[in-house]
């Protein structure tokens, strides 16, 4: 049987990984995957993490299974982080599942159970595991534009354009905040403007939610998923607790489904459905963690703080890199960097001139030219900003 498989391709962004890991410059910077650093290379554990397991560790009784949708009081947290009473509870249902990608996984999936024939909208570009698994689960998908390769921003009208082309029933899946790959994101009066599009369509927005707190702060990126909730009456939100309370490995994440009340049950059964298909239970010991710190009132105002801090010093090494390339450049031209939000930028390089910032400058970025600021510092900005100018960008 196993002389049937092939070899799958491998997955670009991780693929990086393995390739910085091997290069032995000793100056090799690392601007690939989207996990964030401090300024000395560390991706560390969150204060607040640390307090909460310290706790965990002293008054955990068991390990017992947890229930099938994951604890109720992890969902609710969630709910509250996300949509901040937006919406009621009679519209919300909710799981628990592995990390954000778990929960794309997971609302895929009913999308397929509840409306097979459904086009999945995704914008181009997108995070290509988006598209892998749609792909992999045989769904119809259709790309709509958003990136202005000119202006490194959002090209909304185009964007709308398309989407005028979306069938009642259709997924238009938006990202949240801190658009992975670009860096761009919708405005609020956007994030209207494609709510109404989708009203007046019966399209069903999913939102990937994967970096709340890292752009403007925990309200401000969540207003996009709030207003939509709070108008449409059917939404998937995908949240991850990876990136913001840094536990990327103990794979913590959420699916939110708001229907109509009378659906709720019904879609809440649905989802504890899939995940017993799929895995059974889900990972509980980040969700645990993740539920200390938003009930506790000191756990939680030092996670803010530290995600606050994290979220300042991107903003700042953004700042820093867009005025760096402005005075060797003596252009403007770079100054989407600044305006962009979250960990990643798409500089608009070639594959050519991104593969020599790795052979010639030992800079590690994603082919498409996506690079992740947390994987700068203070002094290593002007050496990328010099090798961007070298490469010809
Ligand atoms: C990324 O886009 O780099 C992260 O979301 C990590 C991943 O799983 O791809």
């Amino acid at each position: 049987m196993f002389a049937n498989l092939k070899p799958q391709p491998a997955d670009k962004i991780l693929q990086l990984i393995g390739q910085f890991k091997a290069d032995p410059r000793a100056d090799k910077i690392d601007l690939g995957v989207g996990v964030y650093k401090d300024a000395t290379g560390l991706t560390p554990v969150m204060r607040a993490v640390k307090a909460a397991e310290k706790q965990l560790w002293e008054t955990e009784k068991t390990k017992a299974y947890t229930g099938l949708a994951g604890e109720p009081e992890y969902n609710a947290a969630m709910a509250e982080l996300v949509l901040a009473g937006t919406v009621g509870a009679d519209r919300i249902a909710s799981v628990a599942t592995p990390g954000g990608t778990g929960a794309c996984r997971q609302a895929f999936e009913l999308v397929r159970l509840a409306n097979p024939g459904a086009a999945v909208w995704v914008s181009d570009p997108t995070w290509p595991n988006h598209l892998t698994i749609l792909n992999y689960l045989g769904m119809q998908m259709r790309p709509y534009r958003y990136f202005d390769a000119e202006t490194r921003g959002v090209d909304f009208a185009a964007m709308m354009e398309d989407l005028a082309g979306v069938q009642a029933g259709d997924v238009v899946l938006l990202h949240g905040c801190c658009h992975n790959p670009t860096g761009a994101n919708l405005t609020l009066p956007e994030w209207q403007a494609v709510a109404e599009l989708l009203e007046r369509t019966g399209a069903i927005p999913m939102i990937d939610i994967a970096y709340q707190g890292f752009g403007d702060g925990l309200d401000a990126d969540a207003a996009g998923v709030r207003l939509i909730a709070g108008r449409l009456p059917e939404v998937l939100i995908a949240a991850s607790c990876s990136k913001n309370f840094g536990i990327y490995r103990e794979r913590t994440g959420a699916l939110i489904a708001l229907s109509d009340p009378a659906r709720r049950e019904v879609t809440q059964g649905t989802l504890a459905f899939l995940n017993r298909q799929n895995y059974s239970f889900p990972p509980d010991h980040g969700a645990r963690l993740v539920t200390m710190i938003l009930s506790d009132p000191a756990l939680r105002a030092d996670w803010q703080a530290e995600l606050e801090e994290v979220r300042l010093g991107m903003l700042a090494l953004r700042e820093q890199l867009a005025q760096e390339l402005r005075a060797l450049s003596g252009s403007d031209r770079f100054g989407f960097i600044a305006q962009h939000r979250g960990m990643f930028s798409r500089l608009g390089a070639s594959p050519e001139q991104v593969e020599r910032l790795r052979t010639e400058h030992g800079i590690y970025m994603v082919g498409d030219s996506r690079l992740n600021i947390a994987g700068l510092n203070t002094k290593t900005v002007p050496i990328l900003a010099r090798a961007i100018l070298a490469v010809g960008i």
